[in-house]
């Protein structure tokens, strides 16, 4: 089934994100493949929001893979508990770094990413993968963009 982005660009982030919710739980509601999924989350996210990156990493073994994303290429494989997302994986709980230079251990993937917000996808008390989102300016995530990509993730 095809779908159009409907979200009004000049709509503020508070305003938009009802909107993303909706679309993303059209997008994903009959189809069962979590990658095709994935990369169509991760579109919804970019193309609306502006973010500099957004894309998924996958746990495997004690590793974390890339996965579907929009933005530059970005690092292949990150060892839990390294950089952001490790930490997110080790902690089990969303990681909000509003300056990358001063969280000890960032991986820099592309030097125009400024601050950082990781979530965890937690199955049977399990991460089972990351929604890793990297903004170019500083200090650009607050509690609504936690409480509303958590949401997001709840679709997949
Ligand atoms: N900055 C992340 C690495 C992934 S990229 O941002 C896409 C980290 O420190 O884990």
């Amino acid at each position: 089934m095809a779908h159009d982005l409907n979200i009004n660009p000049n709509l503020n982030r508070e305003e938009k994100y009802p909107l993303i919710l909706q679309q993303a739980e059209a997008l994903v509601k009959d189809e069962p493949n979590l990658i095709a999924n994935m990369a169509n989350i991760a579109a919804l996210i970019k193309e609306s929001l502006q973010f500099h990156w957004v894309g998924f990493y996958i746990v495997e073994g004690d590793e974390l893979v890339l996965g579907p994303f929009q933005g530059p290429v970005a690092c292949t494989r990150i060892k839990i508990p390294k950089g952001v997302c490790g930490a997110c994986v080790e902690r089990k709980e969303a990681v909000l770094v509003p300056d990358v230079d001063k969280f000890d251990g960032h991986i820099a993937c592309s030097s125009l990413s400024r601050s950082e917000l990781v979530l965890p996808k937690i199955v049977d008390g399990t991460v089972k993968f990351i929604l890793d989102i990297d903004s170019s300016e500083l200090d650009d995530f607050s509690q609504l963009d936690i409480d509303y990509f958590n949401s997001i993730l709840k679709s997949l």
